[in-house]
């Protein structure tokens, strides 16, 4: 069994509030859908984990694609989805391994909530529609002292987000630094900064 199977197994990272990001993003969205009904628009979670962004998503009306290579999270997301009467696409796949396949140009909202794989960028951006919004919250690398040192591989560097959408509008972009007690830390606190960017899609 994942680590992350592991985690979600003994209910850790499974808080079901959206990030407040998201939630303004899809307030944007629908004040400019006057004529067009949420429910016809497509959405993307990537590695979703125990789904608070999914079921938001599908509690919104999208029509939710959720995916995640940790089995226990992605049951979790249709636990919580038959729970709430909501449908969605929850699927175990392997993002390394590609075992998600992309559709160009189908989705309104892609959001990518601390996970990070540089070479997923591509097919992400292409997978967005025009007008459509990529929007996440990654952690970034942080040379605080009291901050646990972690794999680069898996951390953004400063203004990287940013840079990987510049031919979109910015919407938002900022970085933020929060300090966290963590239950399982011997220090206790914590120091993570982590990047937010919401961007559109131009229309051609
Ligand atoms: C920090 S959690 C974020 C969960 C969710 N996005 C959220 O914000 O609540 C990271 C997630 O990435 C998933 N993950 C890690 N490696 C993955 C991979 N290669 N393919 C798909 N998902 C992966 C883990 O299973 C875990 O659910």
């Amino acid at each position: 069994m994942s680590d992350w199977d592991e985690r979600y197994r003994r209910g850790e990272h499974a808080g079901v509030e959206p990030s407040r990001l998201l939630v303004r993003a899809v307030e944007m969205l629908a004040r400019e859908s006057v004529d067009e009904k949420l429910a016809a628009r497509r959405a993307l979670d990537l590695a979703c984990g125990a789904g608070r962004h999914a079921i938001y998503l599908a509690a919104q009306g999208f029509n939710v694609t959720a995916v995640d290579a940790s089995r226990v999270g992605v049951e979790m997301v249709e636990r919580r989805a038959r729970e709430r009467g909501l449908r969605l696409d929850a699927r175990v796949a392997d993002l390394e391994r590609g075992e998600f396949e992309f559709e160009p140009c189908v989705y309104d909202i892609v959001c990518d909530f601390y996970y990070l794989q540089r070479d997923l960028f591509h097919d992400v951006r292409a997978s967005v529609r025009r007008g459509g919004l990529f929007v996440a919250a990654i952690h970034m690398v942080d040379a605080h002292p009291e901050v646990k040192p972690m794999n680069p591989e898996f951390l953004l560097e400063p203004g990287e987000l940013r840079a990987l959408f510049d031919d979109w509008e910015i919407l938002h972009a900022t970085v933020s630094q929060r300090r966290s007690l963590r239950k399982n830390s011997m220090c206790g606190l914590r120091l993570k900064s982590k990047a937010l960017t919401c961007a559109r899609s131009r229309f051609a």
